[in-house]
C-alpha cells in the first residue's frame, strides 16, 4: 500500500450514498436462499459474481431486484445490515446514512415492519457495539407509480421516528423528477428531509428538478451536473452536495475509465463532492477502495482526500455539533 493509501484507510469516514440491499455478499445471498428455500437463477457464489457484468443501470437492476428475493424476514435484513456494519469498521466509517427500498419487499409480501426492523435494529447494534452512528433514508422506486409511492410513505407513519429522508433510486432514464413533486411535497410536509439520485444516466435537467421540484437536499451522483454551467453555479454557491460513486460509475459503464470520473474536476469547480460506494457487493469495492480507485486515477493530494472526507461530513445530516466533533476526529488523524 502506499502512504496516500494508508492515509485514505485510517481517515474517520461517513458514507452517504449506500443502498443497504446492494451490500448483499453472493456468500451471505446463497446463505439466506437456503435458509428460505428461495431458488435463485445464479445458484452458486462463482456464478453469481461471473453474472456481475453489467452495460447500464438497467442491467444491474434487474439482478439486484433478482437478488432481493432471498429477503424475507426480520432476521434476514438484520443480518444484511449488520454485515454490512462490520465492512464499515474495517473501512474506518464512523458514520452512514443509509438508504432502504422498501417496495422492493412489500412488492413481494414481505412487511414493511419487518424490512425496517432489521434494519434498525442491526444500526442501533452497530451504533452501540461498533460506535458507528447511523441515519436512515427511504428510498422510492421511480419505476413505480407516484401512487405505490404515496402507500409505502403511509406504511412509514409509524416509523416516522426512525426516519431522516426519502430518497429517489431506480432507473432514471424517462422517470424524471417532475413524476414525484406531489409525492415528495407530502413527504417534506411530514418532516422528511430529501434526497434523490439524479443524472447518474439523465440528463442536467433531472438534477434541476429534484433541486427545485423535490427540494432535494443533496443529489446522488449528479454525473451529469457538468454540462451546465449555470448549474454548477448553483450547486457551488448553495453547497448542494453531490454523493459520487466512482466504482459504481465505472461497473454501469456511467463513465468508460477511471481516469475520465467527473470528481477531481467537480472538486475544482467547487461543488461538495463526496466519494461512496453505492452498491458494494455488485460493484468490487466498499468505501476505501472507491477512494483508493479515483486517487490513484485522478492523482489526488492528501489534501484533496481530507477535502472529501470533511466533505462526507458536513453534507451528512447530523447536527452542527456532530460535525464539529466529526472534523475534530479528521484532523487529529491528518495531524498524527
Ligand atoms: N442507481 C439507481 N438506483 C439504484 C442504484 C443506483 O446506483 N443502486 C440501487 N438502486
Ligand atoms: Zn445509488
Amino acid at each position: 500500500m502506499t502512504d496516500l493509501q494508508s492515509f485514505i484507510c485510517d481517515l474517520p469516514k461517513a458514507e452517504l450514498h449506500l443502498h443497504i440491499e446492494g451490500t448483499l455478499e453472493p456468500e451471505l445471498m446463497v446463505q439466506l436462499a437456503e435458509r428460505n428455500g428461495v431458488t435463485l437463477k445464479y445458484a452458486t457464489v462463482a456464478s453469481l459474481r461471473e453474472a456481475y457484468k453489467f452495460e447500464n443501470l438497467q442491467d444491474f437492476l434487474d439482478l439486484y431486484y433478482a437478488g432481493c428475493s432471498v429477503l424475507l424476514f426480520e432476521q434476514d435484513f438484520y443480518d444484511l445490515t449488520w454485515a454490512y456494519l462490520l465492512k464499515a469498521k474495517a473501512n474506518n466509517i464512523v458514520h452512514a446514512e443509509i438508504m432502504f427500498d422498501p417496495q422492493a419487499h412489500t412488492s413481494r409480501g414481505v412487511p414493511f415492519s419487518a424490512v425496517i426492523g432489521g434494519i434498525y435494529r442491526a444500526l442501533a447494534d452497530g451504533y452501540e457495539k461498533l460506535g458507528i452512528s447511523f441515519r436512515l433514508i427511504l428510498s422510492f422506486l421511480r419505476h413505480l407509480t407516484p401512487e405505490d409511492g404515496f402507500k409505502t410513505l403511509a406504511e412509514a407513519e409509524p416509523f416516522r421516528g426512525w426516519i431522516t429522508a426519502v430518497g429517489l433510486d431506480s432507473s432514471e432514464r424517462d422517470f424524471p423528477p417532475d413524476l414525484f413533486a406531489d409525492l415528495f411535497e407530502k413527504a417534506l410536509e411530514m418532516g422528511f428531509l430529501t434526497v434523490a439520485h439524479a443524472g447518474e444516466e439523465g440528463p442536467p435537467e433531472y438534477i434541476w428538478g429534484a433541486l427545485d421540484l423535490l427540494k432535494a437536499s443533496r443529489i446522488d451522483h449528479g454525473n451529469s451536473a457538468l454540462e451546465d454551467p449555470d448549474l454548477v453555479d448553483v450547486l457551488g454557491i448553495y453547497e448542494i452536495p453531490l454523493t459520487s460513486c466512482p466504482l459504481s460509475n465505472l461497473k454501469l459503464k456511467v463513465i468508460q475509465k477511471m481516469t475520465d470520473h467527473p470528481l477531481k474536476e467537480m472538486l475544482e469547480r467547487g461543488i461538495k463532492v463526496t466519494v461512496n460506494s453505492d452498491d458494494p457487493a455488485y460493484f468490487g469495492g466498499y468505501l476505501n477502495d472507491n477512494y483508493i480507485a479515483v486517487a490513484d486515477a485522478l492523482h489526488l493530494s492528501k489534501e484533496d482526500i481530507v477535502r472529501l472526507v470533511k466533505h462526507s461530513f458536513e453534507a451528512s445530516f447530523v447536527t452542527d455539533g456532530e460535525k464539529r466533533n466529526f472534523l475534530a476526529r479528521v484532523d487529529e488523524v491528518e495531524r498524527s
